[in-house]
């Protein structure tokens, strides 16, 4: 059953345009901020394991840094390639608490 995690503070998380990393009891977490708004992917990216919040925002997707895999912010599903996907985690604020929901 997924519960929720504290991963960082508000002041913490990425400003907008802006993705950073973190882990989670082991996961990798790409936590980015699109437009003032918070959204937490699987930080592997599917190609080669490339740190997707070492990445950058182009549109509405996260833009791998190693061979520029896009994947969208909200669903993860890959804007190229087709029939590519990461993790997307529910993610909310408390306070002054980001959290997600993790297994
Ligand atoms: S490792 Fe992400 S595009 Fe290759």
């Amino acid at each position: 059953m997924a519960q929720w995690v504290r991963i960082c503070s508000l002041a913490e998380a990425p400003t907008p345009g802006n993705v950073s990393e973190t882990e989670v009891h082991g996961v990798g977490i790409c936590l980015a901020n699109l437009n003032g708004e918070l959204s937490a992917l699987d930080n592997l990216c599917p190609h080669r394991q490339g740190p997707l919040g070492q990445g950058w925002i182009e549109g509405e997707a996260v833009i791998c840094p190693w061979h520029s895999w896009a994947f969208n912010l909200k669903t993860g599903k890959a804007d190229y390639p087709e029939h590519e996907k990461v993790n997307v985690f529910p993610l909310r604020v408390e306070g002054e608490d980001v959290l997600i929901g993790i297994e």
